[in-house]
């Protein structure tokens, strides 16, 4: 294991992931961590991140001195190696020029972190304060133009900077860099796989849970269900599973889910049919805002209802992804939709949380879930919002609507399987505006309703861009809906990025 303290750098992340893709287990602690919880982890190395701030500042966030002492190989990168600096004696100002950008490198001694790099280096620097004098007994291993402490040592104490950030790709040795810490300095072997993920989350939920009851919604998407079959993996029969299926699924979902978890994996599943109860809540409602906010609830009663019946649960489960730990509480942004995610629950019901996911990123969980075996539809399954087809069927929520729009979805579905688009494609579906035109059919003339299609790219659903769908898949899916389809005589093509629109209609 390797501690990540963050200082709130733009690139935190970033590190995290590259040490991982070293096969080195690590965990990001705000900086405020104390010592003491820290080296209860016994981590074998500690980088320090980057972070927006000035070590002279007044409340700059700092670490507690005491780490240093502790013999933990230390990593410092940009502020890190600035508060480095600063707390042992070093001289940090700001810099005459700030650096920003590719740097070109002067490597002045080639130890054993920068052994890799020629006595020239490009490097990537973001900084604007800079370290002028190393502190006693360190080292300085590189400078730039700009910066007379690029790199500064004191291998005695195991102390390591570098004002560049070795985990951007703009440094091409960054990461021969870091594996010089991870794998030289601080001894990693470089084992750690998804198996040996899985093993220990296993160890970790069973330790907790004992001989506990556990609870977990299931969604049908991959978060929850990656959680949930790790979580039966440790504690097998004490955990029930809830699957509400409300009618606003997707085409066949319902079976599918039960198919995996009851058959496949065995697991207590609870399958609540509660399709009449949701839409006679959403009957005559046509603001969206409103759908979600009696769907959220009306799932909250569901689930409150089960868990009654159920009795006596400490547990509940949740796929907190390793995103959302990091981003909850500081995140400020206006409220453009109020999303709902499936598990949600009133804060009055008191549960313990499991989250065996919360140290993983999407991409990881996924290799987790084929780790466990999961059916490639779960693992690879498109995101799909918590109050489903009911924003997707623009206006008022019937069952004919609904049913419109799931059996359109699951053309687009399989027509972009077939293109081989699938995996490659953040999200496409289809989407009924509340709308009916005119067409001709045979010699009639028909007036049915218009079926929208989306097909968005996404890294992480905050931007996105339309895809430029081949037309000849345009073409099947088109030709496919208004055949197979009897309401249908109209199909459109979504053409707008977000912003300014959104990525679902609704
Ligand atoms: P928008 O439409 O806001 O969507 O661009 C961004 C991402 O979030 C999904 N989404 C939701 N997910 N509950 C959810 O769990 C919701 O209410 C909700 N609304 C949108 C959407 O599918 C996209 O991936």
């Amino acid at each position: 294991l390797v501690i990540v303290l963050d200082f709130g750098g733009q690139y935190s992340h970033l590190i995290a992931r590259r040490i991982r893709e070293l096969k080195v287990f690590c965990e990001m602690l705000p900086f405020s961590t104390p010592v003491a919880e820290i080296a209860a982890k016994k981590p074998k190395g500690i980088v320090f991140s980057g972070g927006p701030s000035s070590v002279y500042q007044d409340k700059a966030p700092a670490c507690d001195p005491a780490i240093y002492e502790t013999g933990i190989p230390i990593l410092g990168i940009c502020y890190g190696m600035q508060l480095m600096a600063q707390q042992l004696g070093g001289g940090v100002s700001r810099a005459v020029q700030r650096e920003y950008g590719k740097t070109g490198l002067n490597v002045l001694e080639r130890d054993k972190l920068l052994g890799c790099m020629e006595p020239v280096e490009q490097c990537w620097m973001s900084h604007g304060d800079r370290v002028e004098k190393a502190p006693p007994g360190f080292s300085i291993t590189a400078s730039t133009d700009h910066s007379p402490v690029a790199a500064m040592v004191c291998p005695d104490r195991r102390l390591y900077a570098v004002q560049f950030h070795p985990e951007v790709v703009h440094t091409p040795k960054g990461q021969d860099v870091l594996k010089a810490f991870l794998y030289d300095i601080c001894g990693c072997h470089g084992l750690w796989t998804m198996g040996s993920f899985l093993e220990r989350a296993v160890a970790e939920v069973k330790r907790r849970v004992g001989d506990k009851k556990v609870l977990c919604g299931l969604s049908g998407g991959v978060d929850s269900s990656v959680a949930a079959v790790l979580v039966q993996r440790a504690v097998g029969d004490q955990l029930t599973c809830v699957f509400v299926n409300q009618g606003l699924l997707r085409k066949g979902e319902a079976e599918q889910v039960q198919k995996t978890f009851r058959e496949k994996f065995k697991i207590n599943l609870v399958y609540v049919d509660a399709r009449e109860r949701f839409l006679s809540k959403l009957a005559g409602v046509t603001d969206p805002e409103r759908k979600r906010k009696i769907i959220g609830e009306e799932f909250i009663r569901v689930f409150e209802d089960e868990a009654a019946r159920l009795g006596d649960i400490d547990f509940l489960v949740q796929g907190t992804l390793y995103p959302d730990v990091v981003e909850s509480g500081t995140a400020t942004a206006a409220v453009i939709k109020s999303h709902h995610n499936v598990g949600c629950l009133p804060e009055d019901m008191k549960f313990e949380l499991v989250e065996p996911l919360r140290w993983l990123f999407k991409d990881e969980v996924r290799a987790l879930g084929e780790e466990m075996d999961l059916p490639e539809e779960v693992v690879w399954r498109q995101p799909f919002p918590g109050p489903g087809m009911a924003v997707r069927v623009l206006g008022e929520v019937t069952a004919e609507k609904v049913a419109v729009v799931q059996e359109a979805d699951a053309i687009v579905e399989e027509e972009i399987r077939k293109a081989g688009l699938y995996r490659r494609i953040w999200q496409s579906f289809a989407i009924l505006p509340d709308m009916k035109s005119v067409g001709v059919m045979g010699d009639e003339r028909t007036y049915s309703y218009t079926v929208a299609i989306r097909a968005v790219m996404s890294n992480d659903a905050m931007t996105a861009d339309w895809v430029r769908l081949p037309y000849e898949v345009l073409e099947a899916i088109s030709s496919r809906i208004v055949s197979e389809i009897k309401e249908v005589n109209r199909v459109v093509y979504d053409i707008t990025s977000k912003p300014p629109a959104t990525i679902e209609w609704e």
